[in-house]
């Protein structure tokens, strides 16, 4: 175990002061982010948001879960309809993600605009050329500073070979084709 000290000192930039908010968002620009969208509700009750925080959490009983900031549009559908689509992105899905950013100003069902998309099993909507579609209801929100981290129960899986996928590096989205 190295000496308290040397755990202490962390790396070169490391001191007293606690990281701020913008460092660390600086810091995160170096990981790599799977690109995915979660869609919920039906109709113009309809919205949805790109998120690089989807992941698997458990594969027995099958589970996931993301990380939702309570202040979008997105996660109030979450709530009320207790069902979401999780869509993974593929190589030639850079202008679904931009459009789920809401950065454009597209809001809610508009960002559903320029691409297919189905109704699952639950009602959530998914997108049709997903590289993976997942649908899921909601099993436990967990409130954690400004967001909740979502745990979904998987109900229906949709696959896509040969979609490659979307990745999220240093600000920018990047396809990664087969
Ligand atoms: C690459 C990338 C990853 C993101 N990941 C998340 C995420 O994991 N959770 C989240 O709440 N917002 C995330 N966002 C921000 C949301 O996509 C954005 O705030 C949302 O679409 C705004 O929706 P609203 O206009 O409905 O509030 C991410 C944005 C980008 C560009």
């Amino acid at each position: 175990m190295p000496p308290a000290s040397a755990e202490r000192e962390g790396g070169a930039d490391a001191g007293e002061r606690p990281p701020s908010a913008g460092e660390f968002r600086d810091a995160m620009r170096n990981f790599v982010g799977n690109v995915s969208v979660l869609t919920a509700g039906s109709g113009d009750d309809r919205s949805g948001l790109v998120v690089t925080s989807a992941i698997s959490l458990s594969a027995d009983p099958p589970l996931l879960l993301a990380c939702v900031n309570r202040a979008s549009s997105t996660w109030p559908l979450i709530e009320r309809y207790g069902c979401f689509g999780w869509s993974a992105l593929g190589a030639g899905h850079q202008a679904v993600a931009e459009r789920f950013t809401g950065f454009g100003g597209a809001k809610g069902p508009e960002r559903y605009a320029g691409a297919s998309w189905i109704k699952a099993t639950t009602g959530a909507p998914l997108l049709e050329d997903a590289a993976v579609g997942i649908d899921c209801t909601v099993e436990e929100m967990i409130d954690r500073a400004t967001h909740s981290i979502i745990i979904g129960r998987v109900r229906e899986i949709r696959t896509r070979p040969g979609q490659g996928a979307m990745i999220y590096w240093n600000g920018a989205f990047r396809g990664l084709a087969e």
